[in-house]
């Protein structure tokens, strides 16, 4: 997968796997993950499917309606694509932090819904439920934050505590964060993703 790798000036810390939005490609959230924990290392990836020339993590078969083969194909694909990228560039696997927006904030839920180990937590911004009826692995003690928008049209409101609930159910420690800003990631959101972060 197309990526960028940058070494963080603390191995202790975690290493951040930044999933852009829909259109995005593996350069636009350097600035969030540097401003969320300037320390760590940061492996940014680009999404392999494209939708019109624009990059996604999975295939969608409308707004809001996800291609479940493909994204279950791309959960996989992108679960052994870290694994193999903490081997070449020497980070820890087991400590691999998600940091997504939007279409990222799916694939790294769908991590989450697929893997037990696939992180060790996550920050998920205007993520939608990936997948629904099915069996999530055990998530015991995982944490993650949810930043969702009281009036964002295409992750609603509903969805986000649908999210919360699943994640709950499988063991996972979830904070829900309002804003009313629709489906933008905003500095206030930044702001209390990273003070959920630094409490870790
Ligand atoms: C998705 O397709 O993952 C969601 O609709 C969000 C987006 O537009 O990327």
């Amino acid at each position: 997968m197309k990526h960028l790798f940058k070494k963080g000036a603390d191995g202790s810390r975690p290493t951040l796997l930044l999933l852009h939005g829909t259109g995005g490609t593996e350069h636009d959230l350097m600035g969030l993950g540097e401003e969320i924990d300037p320390k760590a290392s940061i492996l940014s990836v680009r999404g392999n499917v494209s939708e019109n020339g624009m990059p996604r993590f999975f295939r969608r078969l409308s707004e809001g309606v996800f291609d479940i083969e493909d994204l279950k194909l791309r959960t996989e694909e992108l679960h052994e694509f870290i694994h193999d990228a903490s081997k070449e560039y020497k980070f820890d696997r087991s400590n691999v932090i998600a940091v997504g927006y939007s279409n990222g904030a799916n694939i790294a839920g769908s991590l989450l819904f697929h893997y037990a180990d696939a992180l060790r937590g996550a920050i998920l911004h205007h993520p939608m439920v990936p997948v629904r009826d099915m069996e999530l692995p055990d998530l015991t003690g995982v944490p993650v934050f949810i930043g969702a928008g009281t009036n964002d049209p295409l992750c609603t409101a509903k969805e986000s505590e649908d999210l919360k609930s699943l994640l709950e159910g499988a063991g996972a420690e979830v904070e829900l964060h309002w804003e009313n800003q629709g489906h933008q990631l905003t500095m206030s959101e930044v702001a209390a993703a990273k003070k959920w972060y630094n409490s870790l």
